[in-house]
């Protein structure tokens, strides 16, 4: 049976919006084992990033449990569980978020900063991760002056700096046209195959197909999982160009 990583069972979470508690997240849950590639997915304003930042250990959830490596996730305190994320887990959004008065290089290896590491151990690291996305000729380069899908990449070059076990991706190739996004994409699949856990939140039906498990959130519940090669997959994408059921509108 495969190692689990990641369990979120039950999970409500409530937003207070002025005076009135909205819920946002209403029972959702799923799990995630070693080596999957999860894409979660659903129409804007369902939960996905909620969910993910449930999971992450940045936002506790208002009832239900998130058990990360076989421990109660939220039984930590917020250090001990921004430990844990700095420690397991590599993180890329949407927009890539850099130190702009430093270059690609340093931008990448500045999460191992704090570890003590020697500078030159950490150029290195740097530099290895860098050749892993096929940028480490960009590294004296300042991240502003790189593409969309560039940056992308040296986002994930980032994750990986510290080999965690986790890869988790909010929408990353969202302002990317189709080439960089199928680019990037590949990088993910080559990652996933080579050991990583990927949980990934997309709009783009397409990339279902690089998933080894697909979970559908609508409204705030799962309305829907699917396997790899799942043969329902193939009537979303369809359904995508057609009318859609409110399912799969996403
Ligand atoms: N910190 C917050 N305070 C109040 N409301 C919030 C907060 N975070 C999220 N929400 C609300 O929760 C709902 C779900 O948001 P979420 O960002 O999880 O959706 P999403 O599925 O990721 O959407 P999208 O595809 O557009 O990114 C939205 O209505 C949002 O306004
Ligand atoms: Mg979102």
């Amino acid at each position: 049976m495969s190692e689990q990583i990641l369990a979120l069972t039950g999970i409500h979470k409530s937003f207070n919006l002025g005076t009135q508690e909205t819920q946002i997240i209403k029972g959702a849950g799923f799990s995630v084992n070693k080596g999957d590639f999860m894409i979660l997915f659903g129409p804007s304003g369902c939960g996905k990033s909620t969910m993910l930042n449930i999971l992450l250990g940045l936002e506790p959830p208002t009832k239900g449990e998130v058990t990360f490596l076989g421990k109660n996730l939220y039984s930590f305190s917020e250090d001990e569980r921004a430990q844990m994320r700095k420690q397991q887990v590599g993180i890329i959004y949407q927009q890539s978020n850099w130190v702009k008065s430093l270059s690609v290089l340093e931008n990448v290896y500045f999460p191992l900063t704090l570890r003590g590491l020697p500078e030159e151990e950490r150029k290195k690291r740097a530099l290895e991760v860098l050749a892993m996305v096929g940028m480490d000729q960009g590294a004296t380069q300042n991240p502003a002056e790189l593409s969309g899908g560039q940056q992308q990449r040296v986002s994930l070059a980032r994750a990986l700096i510290s080999d965690p076990a986790l890869i988790v991706a909010d929408e990353p190739t969202g302002n990317l046209d189709s080439k960089a996004s199928e680019e990037i994409m590949a990088l993910f699949k080559r990652f996933n195959e080579q050991g990583k856990t990927v949980i990934m939140v997309t709009h783009d039906l397409e990339y279902l197909k690089f998933a080894s498990r697909s979970v559908n959130m609508v409204d705030g519940v799962v309305v829907g999982e699917y396997g790899a090669n799942d043969e329902r997959l193939g009537n979303l994408s369809v359904s995508k160009r057609g009318n859609l059921t409110k399912e799969q509108q996403v």
